[in-house]
């Protein structure tokens, strides 16, 4: 359920922002209809990938929209990498073939397309993590087949290589050969689809650090923070922390420019349990907040919190997530990985460490979001926030028939007269109640209720025992009920 949530929030905040169309671009006729791809199935996947030193296959589903889109990008991309030297073959699986699916689940495809390079004949594999149009595909592909760090010979060669924006690592050495060498290679090699690496013999061909240095040295160049950071442990596992670590901002910044968006990304996706501030960035006073929270970052980064600051103007899906309103900005949330969440609304600068301090020692009571409870509650079928869910579900002491609903879903709306019904006819029967909860408005109990869809039912009878209704059994009981057959929304 944790796992849902966050991916539905990543959903929310980040890919609706971030899913650029893709550039048009009319995908040439290919020559005399001459096909670039590569098609493979089992009978002749293995030797041709075998005599390939770099070889690309996609694993796609003839019914995937997703990978129809792709075909002509992923075509016209191969037809020019063709002309490459030495030329990049591309390849694609119908995964979806049965007699296919022995090698779909060796490379451990479970959606489509999915797209990995092969090298030294199959024995390296790699994600492939670049873009799905063919301009994109090319760029990736050409750097991908190319050393994994690129020597830097001069200033010229690092401001082309080292672009403003990115994260950037460069092993500085006395000579290209030896244990550090070897290691800072062979974890270039590993990390390359997610950073850009170089390597020099001269620090002062570097835009920023100290030029002096002779190394063997690792300077890690980034847009943010402390602008660059040099590290001379050279041991792999040490390098590897080091780079994921210092690689991401002290605090993300989230909103409308893109460049900030990878790292938005790399934030939702990291195990941490997560603090936001959301505040609006032209306020006056946004600068004494932010000095602020850069401090209680710099202190707490280390319990395994990780900080993020939002823009209101950006963040209506995070609002709208959480129940939050806008005048309750500057409000700062944290959320755990389990969907356990802690809020303090109308923040003061001041306040953060404090709150901060509080949270941390345990103090601050777990946050749920809740509809205001309704004045009156004297419809035949109940209504249930979250706030009176302990009242009127758990500690009523009587008969609770709950259905979980979403006001967009279409099969709660057929079911709504049939509830209503079931409650008239049990109104006078003070031992039961029937009732309903807007299941996206109000936190569930997810320990208690697993609610993948709409509408989902639950009963709880007077002496405690929870189960999961599902229509057909109802409507054995229930003879008025007349559900129609699996039919549900899905969740989020
Ligand atoms: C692999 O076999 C399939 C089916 O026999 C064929 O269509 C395809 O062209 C073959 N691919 C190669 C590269 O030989
Ligand atoms: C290279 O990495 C390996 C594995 O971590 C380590 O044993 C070795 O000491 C490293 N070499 C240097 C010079 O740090
Ligand atoms: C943010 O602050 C600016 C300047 O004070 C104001 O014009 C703007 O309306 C505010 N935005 C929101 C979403 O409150």
């Amino acid at each position: 359920m944790a796992e849902r949530i966050s991916v539905c929030f990543f959903f929310v905040f980040v890919l609706s922002l971030i899913a650029s169309l893709p550039k048009q671009i009319s995908a040439d006729e290919s020559a005399e209809g001459k096909e670039f791809v590569l098609t493979l199935d089992h009978s002749n996947f293995s030797d041709t990938v075998s005599k390939h030193n770099f070889i690309v296959v996609e694993f796609y589903a003839p019914w995937c929209g997703h990978c129809k889109k792709l075909a002509p990008e992923y075509e016209k991309a191969a037809s020019i990498l063709s002309s490459h030297d030495p030329p990049i073959v591309l390849a694609k699986v119908d995964a979806n073939e049965e007699k296919n699916k022995e090698i779909a689940s060796e490379f451990d495809v479970k959606g489509f397309p999915t797209i990995k390079i092969l090298r030294n004949g199959g024995k390296n594999i790699q994600e492939y993590k670049g873009p799905r149009e063919a301009d994109g595909i090319v760029d990736y592909l050409k750097k991908q087949n190319g050393p994994a760090s690129t020597e830097i010979k001069s200033a010229d060669d690092a401001s082309a290589f080292i672009g403003e924006n990115k994260v950037f690592i460069v092993g500085v050495f006395p000579k290209f050969s030896g244990e550090e060498f070897e290691n800072f290679t062979a974890l270039a090699e590993k990390l390359r689809s997610d950073y850009d690496f170089g390597h020099t013999l001269n620090a002062k061909h570097l835009p920023r650090g100290e030029s002096s240095v002779s190394g063997p040295l690792v300077r890690l160049i980034k847009p943010f923070d402390e602008l660059f950071v040099d590290f001379q442990d050279f041991h792999l596992e040490a390098l590897e922390k080091f780079i994921e670590e210092t690689s991401v901002p002290l605090v993300t910044i989230f909103n409308n420019d893109p460049s900030n968006h990878p790292y938005v990304i790399k934030y939702f996706n990291n195990p941490h349990a997560k603090a936001m501030l959301f505040i609006n960035f032209t306020s006056e006073d946004f600068d004494s907040y932010k000095s602020k929270y850069h401090e209680a970052a710099e202190q707490y980064r280390q319990d395994g919190l990780s900080f993020l600051v939002g823009d209101v103007e950006a963040s209506q899906g995070a609002f709208q997530y959480f129940g939050l309103k806008e005048d309750q900005v500057p409000l700062i949330v944290i959320q755990h990985n389990d969907g356990k969440k802690f809020l303090k609304p109308k923040l003061e600068a001041g306040h953060i460490p404090t709150w901060l301090k509080a949270y941390k020692a345990g103090e601050v009571q777990p946050y749920k979001k809740s509809e205001p409870i309704p004045e009156v509650n004297n419809e035949p079928v109940k209504v249930v926030v979250a706030d009176t869910l302990q009242d009127i579900v758990f500690n009523s002491g009587k008969n609770v028939l709950l259905e979980f609903y979403a006001p967009w879903c279409g099969h709660c709306k057929k079911l709504a007269p049939i509830l209503e019904e079931v409650a008239v006819s049990y109104q006078n029967d003070a031992d039961v109640v029937i009732a309903k909860l807007d299941a996206t408005a109000n936190d569930i109990p997810s320990d208690t209720f697993d609610v993948q869809g709409y509408p989902t039912l639950y009963f709880r009878s007077a002496s405690g025992k929870i189960t999961h209704k599902n229509k057909q059994l109802l409507s054995k009981k229930e003879k008025k009920m007349s559900f129609e057959k699996a039919s549900s929304c899905r969740r989020g």
